[in-house]
């Protein structure tokens, strides 16, 4: 049965006021030294010397492992490229739908018709995907933001956060989507009013980025949850889609979807990651790793909002320094609890469980 995958929706839904800001911040200060770099359709993507300027990046077999790794694990892009069904557990793609395009239901992520906004079909079919693109049409859509017609992406698509991958990390991720089937279907194209497609720019193309420091856990831990985008649902927002300051990591944004799979809608809550007694600070390494495997203890099921479906695949060691990371932050003390009924919460300024005892 088919539910829609609004899955990490929510979750850069959020990120997209955030990203729009922190776009047009970025593209302003550039006009002084770069000037027309970032909306140059042709500007190149990485710095001279770099795997990303080689067309067609060399396909080798680490690059394709690496790839799948990161695609079906920390950057769920099947996630919200594909249909899925909400009522396995773990989420599972349409068969033969993978990486074959969806089109967001407008009530999911607040936007009103005329409005549409489609996840594209980036299989390589020739005809209704990515086939005939290039692999540099991937590394720009990656790294700024910018669609292979040149077009500035909705900021749904977590460019903001994939800009962030090492040159070799983002070089894997395209050989590998670049080798999945050809889906053959046909999506309609996003269509968005001119006041919505001003609120967005692209990003400037990045320098270099040189692999991550694996030793250091906790720099380890934070490339992996800043390519998860954990904090797009787990930071709370303000009325305008914002991230509250102060409140990072501390959870209570709701998300808004039929995550428990048919057609009922359903709100979840993120929870609070921070280390803090009303956040995670109980957990340790084993639990947590526990609760991604199986999408939370026994008792206490995660919702499917949360892409557990992916992170579950995620190594240990990978998973240890997720949590390395999550332990180093700032504690804040916000409660949060699906189990609870919705009481208003004057902290993140919206309904979840417990709420009312912040
Ligand atoms: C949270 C949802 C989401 C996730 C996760 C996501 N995307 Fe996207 N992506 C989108 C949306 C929505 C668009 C279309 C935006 C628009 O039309 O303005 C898009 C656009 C793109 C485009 C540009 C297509 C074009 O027309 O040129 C590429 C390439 C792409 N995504 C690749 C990926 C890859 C690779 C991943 C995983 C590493 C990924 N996306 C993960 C939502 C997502
Ligand atoms: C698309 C939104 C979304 C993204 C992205 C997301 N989460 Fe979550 N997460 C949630 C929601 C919603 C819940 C609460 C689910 C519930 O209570 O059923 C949750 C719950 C959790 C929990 C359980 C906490 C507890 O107290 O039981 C952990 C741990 C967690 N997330 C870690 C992460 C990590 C680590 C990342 C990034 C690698 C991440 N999440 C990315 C939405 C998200």
């Amino acid at each position: 049965m088919f539910t829609s995958p609004r899955r990490s929706l929510a979750g850069n839904l959020i990120a997209v006021a955030v990203v729009a800001t922190m776009a047009s911040f970025l593209v302003l200060r550039s006009s002084i030294t770069t000037v027309t770099a970032a909306t140059s359709p042709t500007a190149s993507a990485a710095a001279v010397g770099s795997v990303l300027d080689m067309e067609p990046i060399p396909r080798t077999p680490e690059r394709l492992a690496r790839g799948k790794y990161l695609v079906e694990g920390l950057l769920q892009c099947a996630g919200c490229h594909s249909e899925n069904d909400f009522s396995k557990r773990p989420v599972e793609v349409l068969p033969g739908k993978k990486l074959g395009g969806f089109v967001f239901p407008n009530a999911e992520i607040g936007l009103k018709t005329p409005n549409r906004i489609v996840a594209p079909n980036i299989s390589p079919d020739l005809e209704y995907g990515a086939g005939t693109w290039k692999d540099a049409d991937f590394v720009r859509a990656l790294r700024q933001g910018i669609g292979h017609d040149g077009r500035t992406l909705y900021p749904l698509m977590p460019y903001f956060y994939f800009r962030s991958l090492s040159d070799e990390d983002l070089a894997s991720v395209v050989v590998y989507e670049r080798s999945v089937p050809p889906v053959h279907i046909k999506r309609p194209k996003t269509f968005l009013t001119e006041d919505i497609r001003k609120s967005f720019q692209p990003l400037l193309p990045m320098e270099h980025i040189p692999e991550p420091n694996r030793s250091d856990r906790v720099s380890y831990g934070h490339y992996l949850v800043t390519g998860g985008h954990c904090d797009g649902c787990h930071t709370p927002v303000d009325e305008k889609g914002g991230p509250i300051a102060g409140m990072e990591f501390s959870g209570g944004q709701p998300l808004v979807g039929a995550w428990a799979g048919g057609k009922k809608i359903i709100t979840v809550n993120a929870l609070n990651l921070t280390p803090d007694a009303s956040g995670i600070s109980y957990f340790d390494e084993n639990m947590f790793i526990e609760v991604i495997r199986n999408g939370g203890f026994r008792a206490r099921p995660l919702a499917n909002i949360m892409p557990w479906a992916f992170f579950r695949n995620l190594t240990d060691d990978d998973l240890k320094a997720i949590f390395e990371y999550l332990h180093s932050l700032k504690p804040i003390c916000h409660h949060v609890d699906n189990t609870e009924p919705a009481t208003y919460c004057k902290q993140c300024r919206t309904k979840h469980g417990l709420g009312a005892m912040n």
